[in-house]
């Protein structure tokens, strides 16, 4: 579905922010992208949603090789491709209805399927008395909701989604992470950026991690200092967390993450997915 060889990205003449990249994604799969801020992960993804090319190295998508790739090709494949942007990119004199219908209305969709698939994706999120309202008058979360909405609409081969939960609650999150999950195993390819370390422990799927430009060697979704990582020793004055009193995330310090040595099961709170 996508693979990667020694790619590299520069902006303009600037140095490369992506280097060395090579990984291949099978059809069907699920990946998260991490690493910190301005390790590259949007670029990265604008390589895969054809936004950017590469400045050296070989992208192939769908079987195609993008570099042998006439520029009159890239419309047909860049509609097989669902993208959550991080900045949203809504059409901001366009209803909220047509920023997700649009499309649809690009694929030649007949109007009464238009009318019924974005009512019920804008109900589903919630966002059903908001449908005609303009984007600039929603919240930062209504607008990643609507983004996302736009991103799954036409059922494309492949997701890819910057940050998608980024400003919304966790209950939203883990309502849209279901959604991907249950998308890809339809056998949609999913992409998903994010810093949210919480989301990552809990999916235990294939994770790209990105460094300064490049990605770590063995990504996956238990990473090596994760899964090397000493148990915590009981404190002093008591026993140690039993595995059946898995820890509260929320109560966590900042820097602490959930373990994921847990059986994420185990916590009642969380959606039966998770
Ligand atoms: N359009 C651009 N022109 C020049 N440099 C850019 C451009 N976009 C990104 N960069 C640079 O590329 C590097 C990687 O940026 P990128 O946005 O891909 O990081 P990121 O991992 O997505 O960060 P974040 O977690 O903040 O979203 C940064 O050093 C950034 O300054
Ligand atoms: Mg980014």
């Amino acid at each position: 579905m996508v693979r990667f060889e020694n790619v590299g990205l520069r902006y303009g003449t600037g140095p490369e922010v992506l280097r060395d990249i090579s990984f291949e994604l099978a059809a069907g799969s699920f990946h998260f992208l991490t690493g910190p801020t301005g390790a590259g992960k949007s670029s990265l993804l604008k390589l895969l949603t054809l936004s950017e090319r590469p400045s050296r190295g070989l992208v192939t998508l769908f079987g195609q090789q993008l570099s042998k790739l006439p520029r009159g090709a890239l419309p047909e494949l860049r509609r097989r491709i669902g993208v959550v942007f991080q900045d949203f990119r809504l059409l901001d004199h366009m209803t909220v209805f047509d920023n997700v219908a649009l499309p649809l209305r690009i694929a030649g969709t007949a109007d009464r399927r238009i009318q019924e698939a974005v009512t019920d994706l804008l109900s589903w999120v919630g966002l059903g008395d908001r449908m005609h309202l303009l984007p600039p008058v929603l919240s930062g979360g209504q607008k990643q909701l609507v983004a996302i909405a736009r991103a799954v609409v036409t059922s494309p081969q492949l997701i890819v989604a910057d940050e998608p939960t980024g400003n919304i609650d966790r209950e939203m999150s883990h309502k849209i992470m279901r959604l991907f999950i249950e998308l890809n195993k339809l056998g949609t390819t999913v992409v998903v950026a994010t810093h949210d370390m919480y989301l990552v422990d809990r999916l235990q799927k294939p994770v790209l991690e990105l460094y300064e430009g490049k990605l770590a060697e063995a990504s996956w979704w238990l990473s090596p200092d994760r899964a090397g990582r000493p148990a915590p020793e009981a404190p002093p004055d008591g026993p140690a967390a039993a595995p059946s009193d898995p820890p509260d995330p929320q109560a966590a310090p900042l820097d602490s993450r959930p373990d994921p040595r847990l059986d994420p099961r185990l916590d009642p709170r969380l959606d039966p997915l998770f």
